[in-house]
């Protein structure tokens, strides 16, 4: 279970300026965790604009790339937990942050960047295998290194999916919504700042450790299953 209040992990977020590393950001600090964040050197106006945000919310920021091992390491060995969010077209970076994290010694929890369906039990058509292939290798890379992890599987995020196959925004000019199929299929849907704190939660309780989390309520009560 979580330590007592005084004494809460360090969460250490890679990806924490992005979509699902801002929810993230927000339940850790929230849940009362020092949260930091490894980020690449300052690129664009908003991404700097975006860290000032985080950063005036409690968020410490260490800047650097992931093949910066040096760095990497020396950040990790200030923390107790990493929650990783990189986008689909990183998740094999995560190979650099698995090593890093052997070499610091002290990781206790790893959560790889997932979020969606539970890639050990579902396959999908091409292209979207190839994003499930690269999940399950990064499973397996972390199972092989030895480290404790807890895998979410999140379904499909509720705002990012009512956004994208809605288009509610433009619900002023559209004078149709195509609907996929014949509309019956069923879908699961989990609201981004559950995910992100219920992945908070499952991070730092032992009973989640080397544990699926899978969440498939309809209904924004959080009652994820473990498997
Ligand atoms: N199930 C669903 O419905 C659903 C929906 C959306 C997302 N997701 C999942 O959530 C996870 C995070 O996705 P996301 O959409 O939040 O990702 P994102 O916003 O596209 O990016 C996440 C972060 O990755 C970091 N990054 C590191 N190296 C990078 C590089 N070379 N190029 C670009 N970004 C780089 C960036 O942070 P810094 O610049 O600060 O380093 C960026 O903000 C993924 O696993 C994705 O599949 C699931």
């Amino acid at each position: 279970m979580e330590k007592n209040n005084e004494e809460k992990s360090k969460i250490l977020i890679v990806g924490a300026t992005g979509y699902v590393g801002d929810y993230m950001v927000k339940a850790s600090l929230s849940l009362g965790h020092p949260t930091l964040a490894y980020v690449r050197p300052i690129h664009t106006s908003s991404h700097f604009s975006k860290l000032l945000h985080l950063q005036s919310l409690g968020l410490t920021f260490f800047q650097g790339e992931l093949d910066e091992e040096e760095k990497l390491v020396s950040c990790l060995q200030q923390a107790d937990i990493v929650i990783s969010t990189l986008a689909p077209p990183q998740y094999l970076e995560q190979l650099k942050l698995i090593k890093a994290i052997k070499l610091a010694g002290n990781i206790k929890r790893f959560v790889p960047s997932e979020y969606g369906n539970e890639v050990d039990r579902v396959k999908g058509l091409p292209p979207f295998e190839a994003v499930l292939e690269n999940k399950r290798k990064i499973r397996r890379a972390t199972e092989e290194a030895g480290i404790p992890y807890t895998y979410i599987s999140a379904n499909s995020l509720a705002a990012y999916f009512v956004s994208y196959l809605l288009h509610p925004h433009d619900l002023k000019t559209l004078q149709h919504i195509l609907v996929y199929g014949t509309g019956h299929a069923k879908a699961v849907l989990n609201y981004e700042e559950d995910v992100a704190f219920y992945t908070v939660k499952a991070a730092t309780d032992k009973r989640a450790e080397n544990r699926v989390v899978i969440s498939l309520d309809l209904n924004r009560t959080l009652s994820p299953s473990w498997s």
